[in-house]
């Protein structure tokens, strides 16, 4: 880009138009992560023109956009309509369903300080499985995170490891801030034991938060019931469900539900002491954007219940197909129990087993992208599939696929650690295929392994690196 000269809008479009091409498709159901495309004719037009609406308006300020609350107060309305919440549950739309757990922490911090001072350093419990804007929000607002095995074979956490853990606390003086469930959780899709651990919470005084970004549009529509997960369960505080994914809305929307509006206020932050205005910000951000939340309002009216409904018998249709396509293939197998819409899966030990990084490069060559997830405690590295209502329409060429990406890789040896591949990195960038470059950094000490990837993502957008 030359900032000395002007361009013209045509330029401009072209340029960007042209970096769109960098990306992998975002419609379509070849990528499986990142992205939930509802395959309906239409949305991207509507989803324009309410995104064109809101460009100008500061979301910062209800009181002088009142179009801001209006349509805020309409989504949260449908997303405790969801969530079976009554009339005792508020909340807020956020950016996204990491803010929305990072405001769950920081409310859980405050009401834990007001009943046990300000000095402690607070602890959250939760499953390996729990999303990583978890241990964000304990950096963030300083909480250690007390992370509890899951079972490998169900890929849930057992309950009773899970209280044990709350009463050892509790026996410590040092009972937990919060308690963090998943329905489902990202890495393999299965969905905590919310109806045993939830009231067991309750009884100990210690708030509940189910993490349902993944689930909190999809559950309420499935053929099968999901186990228990809503505010209909006693001890369930707060609630995260993200109009982003499941909720098929452009990014930048999610929500995030209190039982108990002084819960929900002790998310805000409000400050008068400063010469301007009074500060009142409900999420993280101060001036914010209204497009993503006028584009979600938007998307939510025009799906309606039945749009949802009929999104998700396309997504549990693809779900069964390619669970039934899984299952017969030597040398996977899936991770844990998965109730939908997400499946891990993994290697089954033997000549035969088919390792999940070798195979996620072979699937790309077959036109579909996979998510690399490296070992983690008692879970293996598996390779991570986000199956939305498109997935439906490319069931049969994603299934022949995989069985072809399976084949290719069968007995292959699985990829290990390679410190040779960081200087290539650092030289090339990264490579086409990336399984070494994935079991390499499994292999890594978790204390390195952050400041490794942060350098390489930092190294993308520095402007002395060379990019296109
Ligand atoms: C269960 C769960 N929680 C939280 C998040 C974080 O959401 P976001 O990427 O919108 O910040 C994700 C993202 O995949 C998720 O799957």
């Amino acid at each position: 880009m030359d900032s000395e000269t002007a361009a013209t809008t045509h330029e401009i479009l072209e340029r960007l138009n042209g970096l769109r091409e960098l990306d992998p498709p975002t419609h379509g159901g070849r990528v499986l992560s990142y992205v939930y495309d509802p395959g309906i004719a239409g949305l991207d037009e509507l989803i324009t023109g309410a995104t064109t609406a809101f460009l100008p308006v500061n979301g910062l300020d209800p009181t002088t956009f009142g179009s801001v609350a209006v349509l805020e107060r309409d989504i949260i309305a449908f997303a405790r309509q969801l969530t079976n919440g009554d009339e005792d549950v508020v909340g807020s739309v956020t950016s996204g369903g990491t803010e929305s757990c990072l405001l769950a922490v920081k409310s859980a911090r405050e009401v834990w300080r007001a009943a046990h001072g300000e000095a402690g350093a607070p602890t959250l419990v939760a499953p390996t499985t729990a999303h990583a804007a978890f241990h964000k929000g304990c950096e963030y607002f300083g909480l250690t995170m007390s992370a509890v095995d899951v079972d490998p074979e169900t890929g849930t956490v057992p309950a009773g490891a899970l209280l044990a853990r709350v009463d050892d606390l509790i026996a410590a003086g040092n009972p937990p801030a919060l308690v963090v469930l998943s329905a489902p959780n990202y890495p393999i899709g299965t969905i905590d034991d919310v109806e045993t651990i939830a009231p067991a919470m309750a009884e100990r005084g210690i708030p509940v938060h189910v993490d349902a970004c993944v689930g909190g549009f999809v559950l309420p529509f499935y053929p099968q019931e999901p186990p228990a997960w809503d505010f209909r369960v006693r001890g369930v505080r707060s609630i995260s469900l993200d109009a982003h994914k499941y909720g098929y809305a452009p990014k930048g929307a999610s929500v995030v539900l209190y039982r108990g509006r002084e819960h929900h206020q002790a998310q805000y932050f409000a400050c008068v002491e400063w010469p301007g205005y009074p500060v009142v910000n409900p999420t993280m951000l101060g001036s914010r954007s209204a497009t993503a939340l006028a584009a979600a309002w938007a998307v939510i009216n025009r799906l309606g219940i039945a749009g949802y409904r009929n999104a998700v018998e396309r997504i549990a249709g693809a779900t069964d197909h390619l669970t039934r396509t899984l299952v017969g293939l030597p040398g996977l197998r899936i991770v844990g129990e998965p109730f939908g819409p997400l499946i891990a899966v993994t290697s089954e030990p033997g000549p035969d087993a088919v390792d999940p990084f070798n195979f996620i490069d072979a699937l790309k060559d077959r036109g579909f992208l996979a998510q690399a997830q490296p070992a983690f405690g008692n879970l293996p590295r598996s390779a991570h599939l986000t199956l939305t209502p498109v997935t439906a329409d490319v069931i049969d060429d994603l299934t022949a696929a995989i069985t072809a990406a399976a084949e290719a890789v069968r007995g292959k040896p699985a990829p290990r650690g390679n410190l040779g591949i960081v200087k290539q990195i650092a030289a090339q960038g990264l490579p086409e295929d990336l399984a070494e470059v994935m079991a390499t950094l499994e292999a890594l000490p978790p204390e390195v392994a952050p400041g490794a990837l942060v350098q390489v993502l930092a190294g993308l957008i520095d402007p002395e690196g060379a990019l296109p």
